[in-house]
């Protein structure tokens, strides 16, 4: 668990800007920017699942997931402040995710570039279904990792 001073809760509307603000952060260390748009997080935030990390009222960790249409969930960010990073706060919100969606099994895509988040999915029980290369049809490069844990039968497959 991470320290008593973290708290993990469901995000609200009102949290929008400051998750916003933490994936630029977090972000711009790749150089990315459009990571989020603020008509999708308010969207997800409202119809899917959002948790953040608060520390003194101040948003340092998010996990972003909506439930698809093969009623599997899918986790499309996964955000911790540099600081924070290495306390367990990536794990608890995780946790707070997979607690709420109980039965359903949970997918993502992680670049292979993210070496670190792909290992931490391996320890939080993700296994490793294939690798898809330019999986947002981009026009990337890059191979993504599609990761599941199966909690029942895992549904999708990206084709
Ligand atoms: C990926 C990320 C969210 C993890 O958050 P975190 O708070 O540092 O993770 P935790 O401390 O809760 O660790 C969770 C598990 O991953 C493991 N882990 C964390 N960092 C690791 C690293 N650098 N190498 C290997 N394993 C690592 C931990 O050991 C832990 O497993 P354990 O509890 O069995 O020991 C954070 O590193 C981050 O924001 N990275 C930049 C953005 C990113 O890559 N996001 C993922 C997008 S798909």
């Amino acid at each position: 668990m991470p320290s008593d001073s973290v708290k993990i809760v469901k995000a609200k509307l009102a949290d929008e800007k400051q998750i916003l603000d933490l994936e630029r952060r977090v972000w711009s260390e790749q150089n990315l920017s459009d990571v989020a748009d603020k008509y999708d997080l308010g969207s997800f935030i409202r119809f899917g699942y959002v948790f953040v990390a608060k520390h003194q009222n101040k948003t340092v960790g998010a996990i972003i997931a909506i439930r698809t249409n093969k009623d599997d969930v899918f986790v499309g960010d996964w955000v911790v402040d540099k600081q924070h990073r290495g306390k367990q706060v990536g794990r608890a919100l995780y946790q707070k995710l997979m607690d709420s969606v109980k039965g359903t099994s949970i997918i993502t895509l992680v670049s292979s570039r993210y070496k670190t988040s792909v290992a931490a999915h391996k320890k939080l029980g993700f296994k490793e279904k294939r690798l898809i290369r330019d999986a947002y049809g981009v026009g990337e490069k890059e191979n993504y990792h599609l990761l599941y844990r199966k909690n029942g039968g895992m549904k999708n497959d990206v084709g």
